[in-house]
């Protein structure tokens, strides 16, 4: 059996290629080779049928990057990709992942789509904005659909703060949310082949509401309550992650998921946790491939 761990053609952060060198170090632990590369070869086509360059060499993927495209050919094709094609498009677009959460009952906060814009040179529609300020009140929470890392989350305090981000995300896919009290705090999860492995606390640096590790916030182990292991790997069931990073806000009522993420970072949380994400993940995948 041969694995290819496949990663985004521009990520250039180191964190991202030590994290496939850390799951293909377990693969090969659990006795399976693998070629970490970027998708700079271009690994599959649609012309008549679709083509799949890597279908001879490979048995599976493990997939770190988020482009759907390739992973939805990569899939017609038969491959096995970890994780699967649907997770990643559902994952990568935060309206996507709201709707689908939402859809299945689970708790997410309250979020409007911001309505797509293709005129350039357009200005946001006061009467959105309108809408938008009675339906969440402030302060509002304006994301991108695709950010990442805490780049594209952003607070508006007021009207003027809502119309310079909503003005400065209007061409891209953006919603506006309900922000949840939470003192600049989040549990991130990670849930690998249906069950959890264990939650950090993250918290934001002072001045700060996004906790994100990439965005200055720091992490300690949280022992999870069997409420938030029941929601998360609900969460991955219901989008079949193999392995997946969650983000929850705690409230006075419970637990709401702030985010799913199909490629998360695991690097602070090993770190923190002490537990081996990569471990888990190469175990899971094994035994997924083998049958067992
Ligand atoms: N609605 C919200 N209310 C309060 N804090 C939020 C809300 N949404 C996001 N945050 C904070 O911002 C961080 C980043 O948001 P998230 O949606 O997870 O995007 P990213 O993909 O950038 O991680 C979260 O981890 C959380 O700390
Ligand atoms: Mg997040």
């Amino acid at each position: 059996m041969k694995g290819l761990v496949l990663i985004n053609a521009y990520w250039r952060a180191e964190c991202v290629t030590e994290q496939a060198e850390r799951i293909q170090r377990e693969l090969e632990l659990a006795g399976v080779e693998t070629d970490i590369k970027r998708n700079g070869f271009l690994p599959c086509a649609a012309g008549a049928g679709i083509e799949n360059r890597i279908a001879d060499a490979y048995d599976f993927c493990v997939y770190l990057d988020k482009d759907k495209y390739v992973s939805e050919l990569l899939e017609k094709s038969g491959m096995r990709l970890f994780n699967r094609h649907e997770a990643v498009r559902v994952c990568d677009d935060k309206m996507r992942t709201y709707a689908a959460l939402a859809a299945n009952g689970i708790a997410v906060p309250y979020t409007v789509p911001a309505p797509l814009c293709y005129t350039a040179g357009s200005v946001p529609r006061a009467d959105v904005l309108d809408e938008v300020e009675r339906r969440l009140g402030y302060p509002i929470v304006i994301k991108t659909s695709y950010g990442s890392g805490g780049k594209g989350v952003y607070k508006a305090d007021n009207r003027a703060e809502l119309e310079r981000v909503a003005g400065g995300l209007l061409m891209q896919p953006h919603m506006y949310q309900q922000y949840i009290e939470s003192d600049g705090k989040d549990i991130r999860v990670i849930v690998i082949g249906g069950r959890v492995t264990g939650g950090m606390l993250r918290t934001a640096p002072e001045g700060e509401f996004r906790s994100n590790i990439a965005a200055g916030g720091s992490g300690q182990p949280y022992p999870l309550d069997d409420d938030a292991i029941k929601l998360c790997e609900r969460v991955a069931d219901v989008f079949s992650l193999d392995y997946a990073g969650i983000d929850l806000l705690r409230t006075p009522h419970g637990y709401i998921v702030c985010e799913v993420n199909s490629n998360a970072f695991f690097a602070e949380f090993e770190r923190t946790c002490g537990i081996n994400v990569a471990g888990a993940y190469a175990g899971h995948i094994v035994r997924t491939m083998s049958g067992v």
